[in-house]
């Protein structure tokens, strides 16, 4: 199947601007999309003082619509504040490609929800959250399952590998379906500790292999 993308897509998808990793990153984040399973991640540097965007990169594991969005988002966060950047959303960054097929509407919205969430990682890791919910297991839940079980591509809770998850006065315990010595098990156990250690109400998070 073809489709009708415009010439700035084309370009960004052949030239895509701001790709790679930001090793120490301020904040970052990794979504997949329910629609097509495909992944991208955002990684930002912070201006402490002022609040802006001082760099920002992405990795795409989408397609051309993903890549050509992950590249025209960078350019448009960078030097942005963070307000600002949370502002930029699928549309924002439609226009700013001179348009995508309605099809392809999903891979946009992956990619600005990457962006949005590097940026609340960043809030959250530097306690500048406005709105503090009281954490509960559905949203323990919601984060696992953007942690990617390398095994298949897929997420934690999609693949079933969730065997519990209890909550109790700011202690959290996730209980994987998978052998301690696993060669994933190290991995799963830092992103898993990593997407939920940042809650303002979390003390601490210990994740059990038990296969
Ligand atoms: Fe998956 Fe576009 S089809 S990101």
């Amino acid at each position: 199947m073809t489709f009708p993308y415009s010439e700035i897509v084309l370009e960004h998808f052949r030239h895509p601007r701001n790709v790679g990793q930001i090793e120490d990153a301020d904040g970052k984040a990794t979504e997949g999309s329910p629609s097509c399973g495909d992944m991208v991640s955002v990684y930002i540097k912070v201006d402490p003082e002022k609040k802006t965007i001082s760099d920002i990169k992405f990795e795409s594991y989408g397609c051309a619509s993903n890549i050509a969005t992950g590249s025209i988002i960078t350019e448009l966060a960078k030097g942005k504040t963070l307000d600002e950047a949370k502002k930029i959303n699928w549309k924002t960054a439609s226009e700013a490609l001179g348009g995508l097929p309605k099809i392809k509407a999903h891979c946009s919205v992956l990619a600005v929800e990457g962006l949005r969430s590097a940026v609340q990682n960043y809030e959250e890791r530097h306690g500048l959250v406005k709105e503090k919910k009281p954490t509960t297991e559905d949203e323990i839940h919601r984060r696992l399952r953007k942690v990617m079980n390398p095994l298949s591509g897929l997420d934690l809770e999609r693949t079933n590998l969730v065997k519990n998850v209890q909550l109790k006065d700011g202690f959290v315990r996730v209980v994987i379906d998978l052998p301690p010595d696993h060669q994933f098990s190290h991995s799963i156990k830092e992103e898993v500790k990593e997407k939920i250690e940042p809650l303002w109400d979390i003390k601490e998070v210990v994740v059990e292999f038990i296969a």
